[in-house]
């Protein structure tokens, strides 16, 4: 199922062919350098995509599969998932290395900021990202989102900074 399109980009269900580029994306610690810290093993990753992602989202929540379409390319999993109530959603997105620095993310986020306060009518997005995580956390200022607050996780010497964005502050940035 075809979700959304941008300029560049669809976002559809994950299906069996994306397995391969999805396992090679977990499993570069640069991409998951502030997602965890670690790339995921190849036993993690191909049993992630098999049991969380393919055949999934099949509504509006999740991470979908992000398609280059001028390449055809699987490059990603960018999305809403839900929160802890129906108003309150969160922003998700992850690319592929040889696909950053495009604007790509970008797109994807501004499109997804859209599905949340228009189709989902959601009355405040969240975002989380790992201190650190510059171009992450750059996309979310860009499109108005505050900082909320920090918190470290135990353990791990990582701390998250939390940020939001409510429609009424999204509305008044787009008139
Ligand atoms: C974070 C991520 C999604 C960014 O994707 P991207 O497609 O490269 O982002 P964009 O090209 O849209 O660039 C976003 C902005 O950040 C800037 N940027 C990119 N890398 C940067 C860096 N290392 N430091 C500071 N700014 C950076 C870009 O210049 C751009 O700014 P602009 O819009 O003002 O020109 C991508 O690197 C990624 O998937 N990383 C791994 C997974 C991850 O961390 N996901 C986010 C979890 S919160």
């Amino acid at each position: 199922m075809i979700f959304l399109e941008t300029e560049r980009l669809l976002f559809r269900t994950h299906e069996p062919q994306d397995e391969a580029d999805f396992i090679a994306m977990h499993t570069d610690s640069e991409v998951r350098r502030y997602m965890g810290g670690q790339a995921w093993p190849l036993e993690k990753a191909q049993f992630r995509f098999r049991n969380e992602y393919l055949g999934r989202p099949t509504k509006i929540f999740g991470l979908w599969a992000t398609i280059l379409k001028e390449e055809a390319a699987y490059i990603g999993s960018c999305g809403i998932r839900a929160g802890k109530n129906e108003t309150e959603t969160n922003l998700g997105y992850i690319l592929a290395r040889p696909y950053w620095r495009r604007g790509l993310a970008s797109e994807a986020a501004k499109a997804f900021i859209e599905v949340a306060f228009t189709r989902l009518g959601s009355a405040r997005l969240l975002a989380d990202v790992e201190k650190g995580n510059d171009a992450s956390e750059h996309i979310l200022q860009k499109f108005g989102f505050k900082y909320v607050s920090q918190e470290e996780i135990p353990g791990r010497g990582r701390i998250l900074l939390f940020y939001e964005l409510l429609k009424a502050e999204w509305e008044k940035r787009a008139t």
